[in-house]
């Protein structure tokens, strides 16, 4: 916000050659590297062509007129140094209009992407198989990435591309027959499963023969012989029981839940195109597109015995959600090590014409571990997603315990802290870096973390009640920026002035760590001013409570909403 009122006091100061339009503007300013050079710079390099001048003279230039002009009121000051004009804001009125702004609800929400739709592809597990800690990220980083496209105003579809359909159910099948335990598949399906994956990979081993059948008995899934199909639902369902358990937990919902299968009676039509374009080729009797002139292996289209594979089932998921739900964009929020198949899937698309390919993207994520022995609940190999987010529930209980004793509804308090330790704790990381989980550290109450900022919110909550901020906000105090006079108020002001670009920017470039680092400056530049004098105390003038009030109750909104954001509770108490 600050950097649209710095735009809006530079722009007339600029010559019309310069072509510059107050967006434009904004979009070019910058927060200077040190607090003596100004709140806001424009670095004037840009213009030096265009204008004939050097920056220096042109920053020169644009001071002097915004000096003789906008500031002369004495609220705003232009110099410049080394090519960059700087603008210090002194007056009081930016910070009652800031503040005033950030109090409202849909303080940051812009319109950006008004008119667009976006599919987002987002935690898509494998049916029969358990959530791991690895489809945390798909599911947040996704999620976030929902509603941070949604706030900058663009239509979102959030799809649940379940990995229902493949050669796998056809191992699952084979194993059930040979092994399956009944009882077992009743009360516990997913371990069960998971139990009957490993068995099989094991025997197979030894007895190879098992491959084939897995194959045939997939072969005849896609046939659509009536009792392994229905086997194939039973394990469907059951499966959705235990995500929707779990996605509850971690409050995410989907608008489709269109999974691999839904795709069947469209591979035909699919591999009919690429037949009919000339792109499909025999090799060893599969069939494959081949991208050798984009440094690319082949594209595995149909398997020797016929059966369809992953590739082609995202070729018609991709035409669908073009076609059908006119998706302007689709985003891919799966792991790196999913790179190459995205590659493959894109340039086929365009191969076949459907140069839209392009607006189709992977957003690929890093790997994640769950360090300490002890977090590691394995069973067969994985980290069973419900497991983690029990454990930090159950340590964010520990920590509530201790802390506040006479909390009511601690555990549900504990709940929206552990859960959201675990979201923070992923999303605080650039998504492509891998991350080792250290659960402990992630429910902490300081440090870089979730439920440090849930603190610092509810702390706010409390404060405000304290202070009876409703009440002064009723006698109608506005908000007096010069009762914020301090350096510290001015960085937190600042800072909150930042939260539109921030949105912005984590979207740009499909980042939520970009919204969960700002969180982090917001909640420490808060807690500077908190700590810098007493705010609600004996004798205290009312207007000076309630300007200062104000600014913290500014500070939980954009903390509230950007938490939110992130898939992230924030509570009144904890
Ligand atoms: N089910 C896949 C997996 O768990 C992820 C699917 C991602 N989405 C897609 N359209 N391919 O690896």
């Amino acid at each position: 916000m600050l950097m649209n009122i710095a735009a809006s006091i530079i722009a007339p100061a600029l010559p019309a050659e310069a072509g510059m339009t107050e967006e434009k503007l904004a979009g070019m300013l910058e927060v200077p590297p040190q607090k003596e050079m100004g709140d806001i710079s424009l670095p004037c390099f840009v213009f030096s062509k265009l204008l004939r001048q050097s920056p220096q003279k042109l920053a020169d230039q644009f001071a002097a007129a915004i000096n003789e002009g906008a500031g002369q009121d004495g609220e705003v000051r232009a110099s410049a140094l080394g090519g960059y004009l700087n603008l210090t804001f002194d007056g009081a009125r930016w910070k009652s209009v800031i503040v005033g702004a950030a109090l409202a609800y849909g303080y940051g929400h812009s319109q950006a992407g008004q008119g667009k739709r976006v599919v987002i592809d987002m935690s898509s597990p494998n049916i029969a198989k358990p959530l791991g800690i690895g489809h945390l990220r798909s599911t947040m980083i996704g999620n976030a990435l929902a509603n941070l496209y949604a706030v900058t105003g663009h239509e979102v579809i959030k799809v649940n591309h379940l990995g229902d359909w493949g050669t796998q159910f056809g191992k699952l099948i084979v194993a059930y027959r040979r092994w399956g335990d009944t009882a077992a598949l009743q009360n516990e399906p997913i371990a069960e499963s998971l139990r009957l994956y490993v068995r099989f990979h094991e025997e197979s081993e030894r007895e190879p023969i098992l491959e084939d059948e897995a194959r045939e008995a997939f072969a005849l899934l896609e046939r659509g012989d009536e009792e392994t199909h229905k086997l194939w639902r039973f394990f469907v369902d059951e499966s959705m029981k235990e995500f929707h358990r779990v996605y509850d937990r971690l409050g995410v919902t989907f608008d489709h839940y269109t999974g691999e299968s839904f795709y069947n009676d469209r591979i035909d039509g699919v591999v009919r195109e690429l037949e009919n374009s000339g792109l499909l080729e025999d090799s060893d009797g599969a069939k494959v597109v081949r991208l050798e002139e984009l440094n690319l292996p082949p594209c595995l289209i149909l398997k020797k015995d016929g059966s369809t594979i992953y590739p082609v089932r995202d070729i018609a998921t991709a035409i669908y959600r073009k076609n059908e739900l006119k998706a302007d964009e689709i985003l891919y929020v799966v792991g790196a090590e999913q790179s190459l198949h995205f590659q493959q899937v894109f340039a086929v698309l365009n191969k076949l014409g459907h140069t839209w390919a392009n607006t189709c993207r992977h957003i690929p994520f890093g790997l994640m571990t769950v360090g300490g022995k002890k977090m590691s609940t394995r069973r067969g190999k994985v980290v069973f997603l419900e497991d983690v987010l029990n454990e930090a529930t159950e340590r964010a209980l520990a920590i509530i315990e201790e802390k506040s004793p006479s909390l009511p509804d601690k555990s549900r308090i504990a709940e929206a802290v552990g859960v959201g330790a675990v979201i923070f704790g992923d999303l605080k990381h650039h998504r492509q870096l891998s991350v080792d989980f250290n659960i402990e550290e992630a429910v902490s109450f300081d440090g870089e973390t979730g439920p440090y900022l849930q603190y610092t919110h509810a702390r706010i909550c409390s404060l405000l009640r304290k202070g009876n901020y409703e009440d002064l906000r009723g006698q109608g105090h506005l908000v007096d920026g010069a009762v914020l006079a301090s350096n510290e108020a001015w960085e937190c002001i600042k800072t909150l002035s930042r939260f539109e670009a921030v949105l912005k920017e984590a979207v740009s470039d499909n980042e939520p760590f970009v919204l969960a680092k700002y969180l982090l400056a917001v909640a420490k530049a808060f807690n500077r001013f908190y700590n810098s004098g007493k705010i609600v105390y004996e004798g205290a003038e009312p207007a000076e409570v309630a300007s200062k009030l104000a600014l913290a109750a500014a500070t939980r909104n954009v903390l509230k909403q950007g938490l939110n954001l992130l898939g992230i509770a924030a509570p009144q108490e904890m």
